[in-house]
């Protein structure tokens, strides 16, 4: 809660952060949801949640401690935003996983899927490791910027075509740390 107030202290003074789109409380709910979704996938062989850095570091913190189930955790980096608020359009992942994947449930996690280009890629170089399964978890989706056709298994909000803030969300590495979304306003 401390955080919250942060937040709003921040948008006072911030011109570029706008309003709370998703407060904390809603986040939390909708997270012990998608581990509710996550548990049923277990028949056994174990659940390997894959985190896409850096947008994704809180929300997987989130979700793995809501888990009722085993799991192991992995993060890759995948890149496709460089500056700012644009989109390069290229997807650069990179980071290693050691486990054998024939043998785990994989469950990605992502923060947002604006384009769809990021998740596509990760999903074809995961499936080329024969996975037992693959089942994508995204806290937002903004289907409206779809370029590439992608649908998630689980996403937890939708937003609308607006660039976003906290829970992980960066713009230029700021507002990581906020407890909230937040709309992020581009400077004129
Ligand atoms: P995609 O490949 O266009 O789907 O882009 C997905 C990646 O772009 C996400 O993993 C984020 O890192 C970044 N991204 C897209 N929209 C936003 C936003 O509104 N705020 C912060 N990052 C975003
Ligand atoms: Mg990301």
């Amino acid at each position: 809660m401390v955080l919250q107030e942060k937040t709003n202290q921040l948008s006072e003074k911030n011109s570029c952060l706008g309003k709370v789109l998703i407060p904390e409380e809603k986040i939390r709910a909708e997270v012990k949801k998608a581990a509710a979704q996550l548990d049923k996938l277990y028949d056994g062989r174990p659940l390997l949640l894959v985190g896409i850095l850096k947008g994704s570091f809180i929300f997987m913190a989130d979700l793995c401690r809501e888990l009722s189930v085993p799991c192991e955790i992995g993060f890759i980096t995948a890149k496709s935003y460089y500056s700012g608020t644009e989109s390069s359009g290229k997807v650069t992942v990179s980071g290693e996983l050691s486990q054998d994947l024939s043998k785990y449930h994989l469950v990605l996690v992502e923060d947002i899927i604006d384009t769809g280009r990021t998740l596509k890629e990760v999903v074809r170089i995961m499936k080329e490791r024969s996975p037992v399964s693959v089942t994508v978890v995204t806290l937002l989706d903004k289907p409206e910027r779809r370029l590439v056709e992608f649908e998630p298994d689980v996403s937890l909000f939708t937003v609308p075509d607006k660039f976003v803030v906290g829970y992980g969300l960066d713009c230029a590495e700021q507002f990581r740390y906020l407890p909230c979304i937040a709309e992020y306003i581009p400077e004129k």
